[in-house]
């Protein structure tokens, strides 16, 4: 059964995220900064874009748990917390979607108190109507602005993740 419709192609996506990748790699010239992937959902988006970069980076991983139901965000729980020191580094966080803020909003708390240089965020996706919390995105793969997606790392109850396009789940 085909419950979704393909919203964004993966060529469309390889050539955005080559952008993004250059204009990164312009912005952060001459440094080396920790780029984090938050965990499940940016992984893709993750992979593609650091083959897109050309400086250094060093990776890292988090992971935050947020959903009370299916598609709305619920209570945080920081599941896998940074590893590397990020004191007095320049860290971007990777994100797969940012929707109420929520999230992301959180994070950002919880990394500022580990004194980094600078912390920037980088989403694939950004869903701007449903927005409750201060948080806006430094780098931004595309807008969107309603509906659930899915693929390209984004899930519904842990499934589709592996579509390599981004598609928008029907009749949810
Ligand atoms: P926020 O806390 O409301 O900003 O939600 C952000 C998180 O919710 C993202 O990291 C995603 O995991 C998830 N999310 C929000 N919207 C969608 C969607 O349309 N599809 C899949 N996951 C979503
Ligand atoms: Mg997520």
């Amino acid at each position: 059964m085909k419950d979704y419709r393909i919203l964004i192609s993966r060529k469309k996506i390889i050539k955005r995220v080559k952008e993004l990748g250059k204009q990164i790699s312009t912005d952060y010239a001459g440094k080396t900064p920790i780029i984090l992937c938050m965990l499940k959902g940016a992984v893709y988006f993750f992979a593609d874009l650091l083959r897109a970069l050309n400086i250094p980076v060093t990776v890292d991983f988090v992971r935050i748990s947020s959903y009370k139901n299916r598609t709305e965000s619920g209570d945080i729980q920081l599941l896998l917390d940074v590893t590397e020191k990020v004191e007095n580094k320049d860290v971007i966080i990777v994100e797969d979607i940012i929707d109420s803020g929520k999230t992301i909003h959180y994070f950002i708390n919880h990394l500022k108190e580990k004194k980094p240089a600078s912390i920037k965020v980088c989403t694939f996706l950004d869903k701007t109507e449903r927005r409750n919390y201060p948080v806006t995105a430094d780098y931004v793969g595309f807008n969107l602005p309603s509906g659930f997606v899915i693929g390209y790392g984004l899930d519904y109850a842990e499934n589709y993740r592996e579509l390599p396009f981004l598609a928008e789940l029907l009749n949810e």
